[in-house]
């Protein structure tokens, strides 16, 4: 079998710009990686990678033979069946983001064969720089209302989308700030690991396999009062944009709340769905909530890497980031 019947239809016009490895060849490399930084014990100071960001399931690893490229790491599968399942929901996410209009960073995906599987959803790198939270901080003020006016209009395209597949197909994505890369001329979606789309009113994500990266002793409260209302709400435009919203706080834009209100309920109103606008009290109350829900993730996740080193003595799979500053 040649690389390009390996590799998904999709990425196969894309990885023009990628270099000529095989998937075998990648994974065997990225198998040896992660062997070599032993990741269940990695270290920032590994001479080989650095970690650029921590999701809830997966890592963001850059690596510095590789600088043109994000690797992001997800360990969450039992096997590599199960990672092949996972990878064809990412591309078809994908290819429907792209029918939708949203522009994706070009990239590919390897999963791996060793204990655990995982998959490396690979992406072409961005400067720091382009990254939307980034981005806006360097910008002034009218270049902030542009680019936050420009993540709008994606969002728009994303719900409009869903409209005129007449329902077929309910497509989200995690409209946060950071999600975004920004450059000269355009805006590219850059989370796209976790595929947030129903078909025919299905929910392709599988949860159960985002619990995995939760505390075993927690998953049935997270399954039961957390997990469905985290997702749910993706699929709600009015709560995608308070979502991104309210993420403002955190990344200390504050002075941006006002403004992107005024601008997400322009969008609001003239959608006949919507009746309801976001006023800055409840963006205020949301991003309190939810700050609370996910110092308190992070914690147990803590105490459960805690649990693996010194009680169980297993390997910890994933990497936990210190403190996230809110
Ligand atoms: N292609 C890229 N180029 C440069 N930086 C990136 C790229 N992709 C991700 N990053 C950096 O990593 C951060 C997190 O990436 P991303 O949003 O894809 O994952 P996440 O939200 O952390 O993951 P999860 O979906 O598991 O919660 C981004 O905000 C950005 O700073
Ligand atoms: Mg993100």
């Amino acid at each position: 079998m040649n690389t390009s019947q390996l590799l998904s239809p999709w990425i196969d016009s894309r990885k023009s710009s990628a270099d000529n490895w095989s998937e075998r060849q990648w994974c065997d490399h990225l198998t040896q990686l992660e062997l070599a930084l032993n990741l269940p014990k990695f270290c920032e100071k590994s001479a080989k990678a650095k970690i650029i960001g921590f999701g809830e399931i997966s890592t963001i690893l850059q690596f510095n033979e590789q600088p043109t490229w994000v690797f992001k790491r997800m360990p969450i599968f039992d096997s590599i069946v199960q990672a092949k399942e996972y990878q064809q929901r990412y591309c078809q996410y994908n290819q429907l983001l792209s029918q939708a209009g949203i522009n994706i960073a070009d990239g590919f995906e390897v999963v791996t064969d060793g204990n655990p599987v995982a998959l490396y959803l690979i992406q072409q790198a961005f400067q720091s720089q382009q990254i939307g939270n980034r981005a806006l901080h360097a910008a002034p003020l009218d270049k902030q209302k542009l680019i936050i006016g420009n993540i709008f209009q994606q969002i728009e395209k994303i719900f409009l989308f869903n409209q005129q597949s007449g329902n077929e197909f309910l497509l989200s994505c995690d409209g946060q700030v950071s999600n975004w890369a920004i450059n000269e001329s355009h805006v590219y979606y850059i989370d796209t690991s976790t595929p947030l789309y129903k078909k025919n009113g299905v929910e392709k994500l599988e949860y159960e396999l985002l619990l995995k990266s939760t505390p075993r002793f927690m998953r049935g409260i997270i399954r039961r009062f957390f997990l469905k209302e985290v997702l749910e709400r993706y699929y709600h435009k009015e709560q995608v944009y308070m979502d991104l919203i309210a993420n403002l706080y955190k990344e200390k834009l504050v002075h941006l709340v006002p403004i992107a209100i005024k601008l997400a309920n322009k969008n609001l109103k003239s959608d006949s769905n919507f009746d309801q606008v976001l006023n800055q009290n409840d963006v205020k109350n949301y991003y309190s909530r939810d700050k609370l829900i996910w110092r308190l993730f992070l914690a147990l996740r803590k105490i459960d890497r805690w649990l693996h080193r010194y009680v169980w003595r297993k390997p910890y799979q994933y990497l936990l980031p210190d403190k996230i500053e809110r």
